[in-house]
């Protein structure tokens, strides 16, 4: 007779027999699980919890703004937000190496929730979104595992805090079912997955803010035409990629010079495996005539028709 009503109401308690009177500090990402965890503990503790936010200027366009409006705004959640685009491109410039780059993202991630939670005090608890697939792969149970997943944000490595995590024994759906339960918008709670180094692994090739601009303009085009057509239940991941080619084009009375953007939709269970998504000619027609016409420095748009394997999901 299990219900996520109970759910809620158990978990509240055990926080607040756990937490008592201290206070729980908790990394926000942007992403679903992390930020259910600020809105379950803070129905359960209040102000005795803080929020780090790490804005890495990865994130797609309004997303920042969107998780300030919704958990500090309308929940009323205490968030201190970080603005560290410029420390995040400073250490990606000249970088071109994916790898590279998801190691200098995630690492850079560490050292700026680290350099905020130095400032706080008296913290003795740290909250996590870790989830029960988690659990299952990392293979242990105890309480002390630190996740090192960039989607529940980067955390110190001498960590001394003792560890809150109430979506231990959840499924992702069931995740989201708890979000919806406990108030959270519908577009928070069942956005498509999107990936801890963001937009870093979209711009391919090295990244500029020239470059991350016109990603993430494209982005919300596609995410708006998908919307319109009415296609977000049936494609499971999209988004646009900037390869970094150059070629001709013709606009007006003149030669263009200018970036290629690829459209990538995929249909998928786990992500594990993917088909391209077969979206309509239409749908495609009016994303690529508007990215080109509202995006500048961009004349071409291909559309990518290969499948996991052997491609993988994202181009790096
Ligand atoms: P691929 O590109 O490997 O992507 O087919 C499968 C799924 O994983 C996401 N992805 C990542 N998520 N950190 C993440 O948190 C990463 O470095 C990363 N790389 C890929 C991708 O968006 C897709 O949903």
């Amino acid at each position: 007779n299990w219900s996520m009503a109970d759910f809620i109401q158990q978990q509240i308690a055990v926080i607040r027999e756990k937490v008592g009177d201290k206070k729980v500090l908790l990394g926000l990402s942007g992403g679903v699980d992390s930020s259910v965890v600020g809105v379950l503990l803070h129905e359960a503790i209040g102000d005795q919890l803080t929020s780090i936010f790490v804005d890495h200027g990865l994130l797609r366009k309004g997303e920042a703004d969107q998780v300030m409006a919704s958990l500090a705004g309308k929940f009323g959640l205490n968030i201190i937000k970080v603005d560290a685009q410029e420390r995040f491109l400073s250490k990606l410039a000249g970088v071109s190496d994916p790898e590279q780059k998801r190691k200098i993202i995630g690492n850079e991630f560490i050292r700026v929730f680290d350099d905020e939670s130095a400032k706080l005090d008296g913290i003795e608890f740290l909250a996590q979104g870790t989830l029960y697939t988690d659990v299952i792969e990392s293979g242990t149970d105890t309480a002390q595992t630190i996740k090192s997943h960039h989607n529940v944000g980067g955390l110190p490595e001498d960590v001394q805090f003792q560890l809150i995590e109430p979506l231990r024994t959840l499924f992702k759906d069931e995740v989201r079912e708890l979000g919806e339960k406990l108030g959270m918008p519908h577009e928070l709670v069942w956005r498509q997955p999107f990936p801890g180094p963001g937009l870093g692994i979209r711009v391919i090739g090295e990244i500029t803010e020239e470059k991350l601009q016109i990603v993430r303009d494209s982005d919300l085009i596609l995410r708006e035409e998908i919307a319109n057509a009415g296609l977000e239940q049936e494609v499971w991941q999209y988004f646009t990629v900037l390869p970094g080619i150059r070629s001709v084009g013709v606009m007006g009375d003149g030669r263009t010079y200018d970036y290629t953007v690829g459209i990538r939709a995929v249909t998928s269970i786990d992500g594990m495996t993917a088909d391209f998504a077969q979206l309509p000619w239409a749908v495609l027609q009016k994303i690529s005539v508007r990215i080109v016409n509202e995006v500048a420095h961009v004349n071409r748009i291909v559309y990518d028709i290969t499948s996991k394997p052997p491609s993988t999901i994202e181009w790096e």
